[in-house]
């Protein structure tokens, strides 16, 4: 496709289930921001399969190759047929180490109030990098599993170096380092070291300090207003986002970016909800925060503040919600509202 000089141009994967709702709210938002994206449509998911017969087609990986940048609605993974998590994929494919969960109260008078959190997940070692086999013993083949987690002080140096850094970025206090050193002595214990290591050439500047794993769950319920940005190894991290989004009200309210060198993929926590996909009704704020993340790492950070003050305004002062957030509006008349305040220059 063709665009300006100076527009950005960008991978968008519309998805699948209601991700085609909510992908065309959030466009219709981001154009009335004017941001400067320059959209090339790409398919992915049961789209893909349908076009191609993979969920992950090669132009969809060549247009991320070359753009480095993209928005994805939901992918549905087919149960079956020996088709592997196309998000997986995708974090291998391009190396995205870093997992973006921020947390931000959206509603106010839920559980916890003022809840302004973000976690850097590790996205690409750890337990989750699946090493595991059964060891039969007599006529039970799967007498003992085994599993492997694999953490690399090169890949932990990373992960907590990029929390630093956007810590430092987005003004931040502190980083809390999370592990289970105490027992995991060696695969959690190098990223403990090599957290303390890369802390030091922030000393004076942004605040570290660590938990461990089970104690820091307790924390979050408990007190979640005590931490600032946390980073931590794979399968904590995702457990701990998850609860962490619950903090907040949910899935609704949850962006995620999966982030490397090489490219960036921003995209909404929840699946594609298959359960009300064509019905008008989803609510598009996850992905809408996702977009906001993305304006953010391009450096465009005074449209994303903008696009997040316009959400906060027609969620509490229009009282304009979605039916997952206890309103009736639609898809659409939430997407025209927003693109009312965005324009109105708040
Ligand atoms: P889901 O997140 O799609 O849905 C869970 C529940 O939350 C459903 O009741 C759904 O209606 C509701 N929900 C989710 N997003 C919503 C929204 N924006 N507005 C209103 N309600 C919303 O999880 P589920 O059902 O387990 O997964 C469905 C499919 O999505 C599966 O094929 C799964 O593999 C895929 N999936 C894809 C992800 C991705 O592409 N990043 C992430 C998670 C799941
Ligand atoms: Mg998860």
């Amino acid at each position: 496709m063709t665009h300006g000089s100076n527009k950005i141009p960008a991978t968008l994967i519309p998805g699948d289930g209601i991700g085609p709702e909510i992908v065309d709210a959030v466009v219709q938002v981001l154009d009335a921001l004017g941001a400067p994206f320059a959209w090339d449509h790409q398919q992915g998911g049961m789209a893909g399969i349908a076009s191609g017969g993979d969920p992950l087609p090669g132009a969809t990986l060549d247009s991320i190759r070359s753009n480095k940048l993209a928005l994805k609605g939901p992918l549905t993974t087919p149960i079956g047929g020996g088709f592997r998590s196309v998000n997986v994929r995708l974090r291998e494919e391009f190396q995205l180490y870093a997992n973006l969960r921020p947390a931000r109260t959206l509603v106010p008078g839920g559980r916890f109030d003022n809840i302004d959190l973000i976690l850097v997940r590790e996205n690409l070692e750890g337990l989750y990098v699946a090493f595991e086999h059964y060891i039969p013993v007599g006529d039970d083949p799967h007498a003992v599993a085994v599993s492997s987690g694999v953490n690399t002080r090169e890949g932990s140096r990373r992960i907590v170096r990029y929390a630093f850094e956007h810590a430092l970025k987005q003004g931040r206090k502190k980083v809390t380092l999370v592990h289970k050193a105490n027992v995991l002595k060696a695969l959690t214990g190098v990223f403990l070291e090599a957290g303390r290591h890369v802390a030091k050439d922030y000393e004076g500047r942004i605040a570290f300090d660590d938990r461990i794993v089970d104690a820091c769950a307790m924390q979050l319920v408990l007190n979640p207003w005590q931490f600032d940005v946390i980073v931590t190894t794979n399968l904590f991290g995702d457990i701990l986002s998850d609860l962490i989004a619950g903090l907040v009200g949910g899935l609704g309210a949850a962006p995620g970016a999966n982030i490397g060198d090489k490219a960036a993929i921003f995209e909404a926590v929840h699946g594609s909800a298959p359960d009300i996909a064509g019905k008008g009704i989803a609510n598009p704020t996850a992905l809408l925060l996702a977009a906001g993340l993305m304006l953010d790492h391009v450096g465009l950070t005074d449209q994303a503040t903008h696009l997040r003050k316009a959400i906060d305004q027609v969620l509490n002062q229009d009282n304009i919600r979605t039916g997952d957030l206890g309103g009736k509006t639609s898809t659409s008349d939430y997407a025209k509202a927003l693109v009312q305040r965005v324009g109105s220059g708040l």
